[in-house]
C-alpha cells in the first residue's frame, strides 16, 4: 500500500511512524512533511492546503490511501476532492467538518443532541452590541471565542469582564481572526481537568485511541497564554473504565449518531476535547483530526495494525469495539523556541538528537525543524521537537522523556518540567 500523509508536524512525523510499522505499507510519502518525516518516507514538495496539488500527486504516483493531519485542508474539503476523483481518504466531509470549522454549528448540535457542553450563546457581525451587553450581564469568568478556525488562537478564557470585552473586541472590531470572527461564541466557563478522547470512525462503528492529556498553556502549571500544546501522556489514568463507558454513551455515541441523523455521516478521526467537571464530563470543542502533540503519545500504544484500522474505516466496514493497545505508558515533552507562542526566531542550530535517539524507547519528534543546504538542522517554527519516550508506566516514560529532553539543546530551548504531573496524582491517589 502507498500512503500519502497531509502536514508537516509532529502529528505527522508520528504518524508516519506508526504507519511504518505495518508490513502491507510498500510507500509513504509526506506533502509537504518535515526533516523526520524524510527519515521514514518520501517528501513531496506540495504544500498542505494545496488541494488540487495533492489530489494530482495522489492519482500520478497511483497514493492508496492519504491520512490528513491538520484540520485547515479537512474544513476546506479535500475528502469531497478526494472522493469526487475516486481516492481513498480519511476524513470527514467539509460538511461534517464544521464540527471543528465553526464553534457555533458544534454547540447548536451538541444542544440539538442534548451532547453535555458549556451553555452557549452565538451573536453574528451585526449583533456586536447585544454581544457586549450579554457580557455585562453574564459577568465573569467566562469565555468569549471566535467562530471559524484561528489556528488555536480565537479562545479567550476571561476572568474578568474587562478582558472578556477585549476579546470581543479582538475578534469582532479589530478583526484579528478575520473571517473566523463574522461570528461570535459566548460560553460559561467549566472547571475541570481536560482529556483528550479520540475514536476512529467509519460513520457508524468506532474504535478508541487511549484516552490522553493535553498541556496547553505555555508556562508550568497551567500558565501563560494557550500554545498548539507543550506535552502529553497516554493513557490518562483521570478516565477509568466507568467514566469512559460514560464518555461513549454520553458524547462519543451521540455525536455520531446526530451526525447520521442530520445527513452528514462522520467519517474519520474524531477528536473530542472534553473537561471532566464535578457534574460529569462535558464538550470543550471537538477536531476532526489527530490531536498534536496526542498523536505522538496515542499512537505509539498501539499495537493493532493500524493500516488495516484507516482501510476499513473508509470501507465503512470498521469493526467496532477496542483497539489492541500495550499495556505501557508514552509521554511526550514538547521543546519550543524562546517567545513561543508569541513571537521567536528560527533558523537557529539543533544538536544532540543522535545521542536523544540512542536512549531505548525514545524517539524525537520533529515539529518545526528544517536542514539547512550544508545539511545542518535548525529550528522552524514555534514547536521545534516531541521528545517522545514509550514504557511500561508513566512514571518511567516521563523519566525517560526528560533523559532524552537532556540531550538536547538549542538556543532558547523552552519546554515545560511539569509534563505529566497531573496524571502522577491521579496514580497516587490509586
Ligand atoms: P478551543 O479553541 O475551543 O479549543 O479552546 C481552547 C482552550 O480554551 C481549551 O482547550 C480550554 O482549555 C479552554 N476553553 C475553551 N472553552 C472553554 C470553556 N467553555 N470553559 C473552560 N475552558 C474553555
Ligand atoms: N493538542 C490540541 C490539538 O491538537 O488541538
Amino acid at each position: 500500500m502507498r500512503i500519502l500523509v497531509v502536514g508537516s508536524g509532529g502529528r505527522e512525523h508520528a504518524l508516519i511512524e506508526a504507519l511504518a510499522q505495518s508490513d502491507q505499507v510498500s510507500g509513504l510519502y509526506a506533502a509537504p512533511g518535515n526533516p523526520g518525516t524524510a527519515q521514514v518516507g518520501t517528501n513531496v514538495g506540495v504544500s498542505a492546503t494545496d488541494l488540487d496539488g495533492l489530489a494530482d500527486f495522489a492519482q500520478a504516483e497511483s497514493i492508496d490511501l492519504t491520512l490528513v493531519g491538520p484540520e485547515r485542508p479537512l474544513v476546506n474539503g479535500i475528502v469531497d476532492r478526494f472522493e469526487e476523483e475516486g481516492l481513498s481518504i480519511v476524513g470527514p466531509t467539509q460538511e461534517a467538518a464544521r464540527l471543528e470549522g465553526s464553534k457555533a454549528f458544534a454547540d447548536q448540535f451538541m444542544a440539538r443532541h442534548d451532547i453535555p457542553t458549556a451553555s452557549f450563546r452565538v451573536f453574528d457581525a451585526a449583533g456586536y452590541a447585544d454581544a457586549s451587553a450579554y457580557l455585562d450581564d453574564a459577568g465573569a469568568p467566562i469565555v468569549v471565542k471566535a467562530d471559524g478556525l484561528a489556528g488555536g488562537k480565537g479562545s479567550f478564557v476571561c476572568s474578568t469582564t474587562e478582558e472578556a470585552h477585549d476579546a470581543l473586541d479582538r475578534i469582532m472590531q479589530e478583526r484579528a481572526f478575520g473571517a473566523a470572527g463574522d461570528r461570535v461564541v459566548i460560553e460559561e466557563k467549566m472547571d475541570g481537568e481536560e482529556v483528550s478522547v479520540l475514536a476512529l470512525t467509519d460513520g457508524s462503528h468506532y474504535v478508541l485511541l487511549p484516552p490522553s492529556q493535553d498541556h496547553k498553556p505555555i508556562g508550568e502549571g497551567g500558565t501563560g497564554p494557550n500554545t498548539g500544546g507543550m506535552g502529553a501522556f497516554a493513557p490518562a489514568p483521570i478516565v477509568d473504565a466507568s467514566l469512559l463507558t460514560e464518555i461513549c454513551r454520553d458524547i462519543v455515541e451521540p455525536t455520531l449518531g446526530g451526525m447520521q441523523e442530520e445527513g452528514t455521516p462522520y467519517h474519520g478521526v474524531l477528536y473530542c476535547g472534553l473537561m471532566i467537571t464535578d457534574e460529569g464530563p462535558k464538550v470543550v470543542e471537538y477536531n476532526c483530526r489527530l490531536g498534536d502533540p496526542e498523536a505522538q503519545v496515542v499512537l505509539p500504544l498501539v499495537e493493532s495494525d493500524l493500516v488495516d484500522i484507516f482501510r476499513d474505516l473508509v470501507d465503512g466496514d470498521l469493526q467496532g469495539g477496542s483497539l489492541r493497545t500495550s499495556g505501557g505508558a508514552a509521554a511526550c515533552v514538547v521543546l519550543a523556541s524562546d517567545g513561543y507562542p508569541i513571537e521567536y526566531e528560527t533558523g537557529v542550530e539543533i544538536t544532540g538528537i543522535g545521542a536523544a535517539e540512542a536512549l531505548e524507547d525514545v524517539s524525537v519528534i520533529h515539529a518545526g525543524t528544517r536542514l539547512t543546504p550544508e545539511d545542518r538542522l535548525v529550528t522552524d517554527g514555534g514547536r521545534v521537537l516531541g521528545m517522545t519516550a514509550l514504557a511500561s508506566d508513566l512514571p518511567s516514560a516521563l523519566d525517560r522523556a526528560y533523559e532524552g529532553v537532556d540531550c538536547v539543546h538549542f538556543e532558547g530551548n523552552t519546554y515545560r518540567r511539569d509534563i505529566g504531573e497531573k496524571g502522577l496524582a491521579h496514580l497516587s491517589e490509586g
